[in-house]
């Protein structure tokens, strides 16, 4: 036995059927998704308004500010990501799901009243807490009250969530932009854009409070009566009550947690730089690259109108949405990693062909075309399957801090990617920009294939004892010896 001194002979636990309380719980955290893509999606169509407002008043607004005013959110948010690994572990994961939905619902009022630029940086980097905080806290969540065989859908439930947002903003945006009467005055709403999100991140709040604490959660923390109060109302068998009871006892039995586990416990490492790597690859996709640059995208691909623009990009968020349903039917059913290989090979050819795109006269149809089958193939596998897999997994006494690491990276290159794209196109050109792209996604497939578990339909402690007993990454998702 290697490094981490635990068996890998966790009982599986048994499976009743599913009650319908689940679905409602699932729903309910997922919202935290809805507000993450909303507050992502909602600046692009804003800045220029607000640019033209705080000019009027005299404030200077450069290109640098407005990059301020974009990235302000996500420096939040990885700072939210980064401290939510003890708000998780102290206050539980319920209560750090609200504490977003209140940092939520004040930064957007603060957003849509910001009196100055600087005002606005500060109340997004705020509003980004809350992003951070979410992208952390609701995929743990959904994993930890799951049902073992519905845990793919669960967490894949938040992602359809982040979709959903993202189109709500891209219609949204351009409604107060340009048609929305408002004290009789058409379009240019940048205010209401930003502040209308009170709506949601209300709605989150309530549907918070009616959520039951996190089991694993409970159990933790010597609540054992209450855990077992929470299992009965989300679980239908009594043996399926004890048997994930146990499971979680014998998944608490490792000796340390948090940041000693992850300086004593080889074994833990490798989960940690699993998941660390797989949020890399799921930001260098090159998703957000799309869900950032889109309009300027189509414009440069020959769609020069504006209207088209916007419609285009519309199209490319209901792809994403929609494609999202794919992983949510067969993630449990098919597995994780043969949805992924086929995302890989989908997003390679598709961002290849929009790079041929831009060697072409008339670029146009193809890019698009590449656009959209880009999208079906990232959210129906890179989207949900790297937050899946990272609320998998880490042991129990390691989860926190495992989720903090991998979720801080997401945001990092997420902001890297960001930053770097105006670049590469304009050094590189757009062509070889898409091509390089497609390249990684060749590499993608390789490091799933060496290195990333199945965790389909295995118990949380399962993949947790196999892991600290040393198995390689590749198998710890394997419920025989
Ligand atoms: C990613 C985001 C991305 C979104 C697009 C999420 O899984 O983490 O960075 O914007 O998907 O749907």
């Amino acid at each position: 036995m290697a490094g981490g001194g635990v068996s890998s002979d966790t009982v599986e636990v048994p499976s009743g059927p599913i009650k319908p309380i689940v679905y409602v719980v699932a729903f309910a955290a997922a919202t935290a998704g809805l507000l993450f893509g909303l507050d992502v999606g909602v600046i692009s169509g804003a800045q220029k308004f607000l640019q033209a407002e705080y000019e009027a008043q005299g404030f200077l607004v450069t290109d640098q500010v407005l990059e301020y005013i974009v990235s302000a959110l996500l420096f939040g948010a990885t700072f939210g990501a980064v401290c939510c690994g003890w708000i998780s572990s102290t206050l539980g994961r319920k209560r750090t799901l609200m504490l977003s939905a209140v940092i939520f619902t004040l930064g957007s009022v603060g957003c849509a009243m910001a009196p100055s630029p600087n005002v606005l940086i500060g109340m997004r980097f705020f509003l980004g807490l809350a992003v951070g905080i979410a992208s952390f806290v609701a995929p743990l969540y959904l994993s930890e009250v799951a049902p073992q065989r519905l845990r793919g859908a669960m967490v894949s439930m938040y992602q359809l969530m982040i979709t959903i947002g993202i189109l709500i903003a891209f219609v949204s945006d351009p409604y107060f932009a340009e048609y929305a009467v408002i004290g009789g005055k058409e379009g240019g709403h940048w205010r209401w854009m930003l502040g209308i999100l009170v709506v949601p991140a209300t709605a989150m709040g309530l549907a918070i409070l009616t959520l039951p604490r996190s089991p694993r959660w409970l159990l933790l923390n010597g609540k054992e009566e209450e855990a077992r109060e929470v299992l009965g109302r989300i679980r239908s068998l009594p043996e399926e009550i004890d048997g994930e009871v146990n499971a979680i006892k014998e998944d608490m039995k490792v000796p340390q947690n948090g940041f000693s586990l992850f300086t004593q416990n080889p074994n833990f490492r490798r989960a940690v730089y699993l998941g660390v790597g797989l949020q890399i690859i799921q930001q260098l996709t090159g998703i957000n690259v799309i869900m950032y640059y889109a309009p300027r995208i189509l414009e440069t691909a020959g769609f020069a109108s504006s209207e088209e623009q916007l419609w285009g990009t519309v199209v490319l968020g209901l792809v994403n949405v929609l494609s999202t349903f794919i992983a949510i039917a067969f993630v449990d059913r098919w597995g994780r990693k043969p949805i992924m290989y086929a995302g890989f090979v989908t997003m390679g050819l598709s961002m290849a062909a929009v790079g041929m795109a831009f060697r072409m006269e008339d670029a146009s149809y193809l890019a698009v075309g590449g656009l959209i089958v880009f999208l079906v193939g990232f959210a129906m596998s890179a989207g949900p399957i790297v937050w899946i897999l990272c609320s998998e997994i880490y042991p129990l006494n390691g989860r926190d801090f495992g989720i903090t690491v991998s979720t801080a990276t997401n945001w990092i290159v997420n902001g890297i990617v960001g930053v770097t794209f105006l670049k590469l196109l304009n050094g590189l050109g757009p062509s070889n920009t898409f091509f390089l792209y497609g390249g990684l996604e060749v590499l993608f497939f390789i490091f799933f294939v060496l290195f990333v578990p199945e965790t389909k339909g295995v118990s949380l402690e399962k993949i947790s004892a196999n892991l600290l007993s040393g198995k390689p990454l590749k198998e710890i998702g394997w419920v025989k010896e």
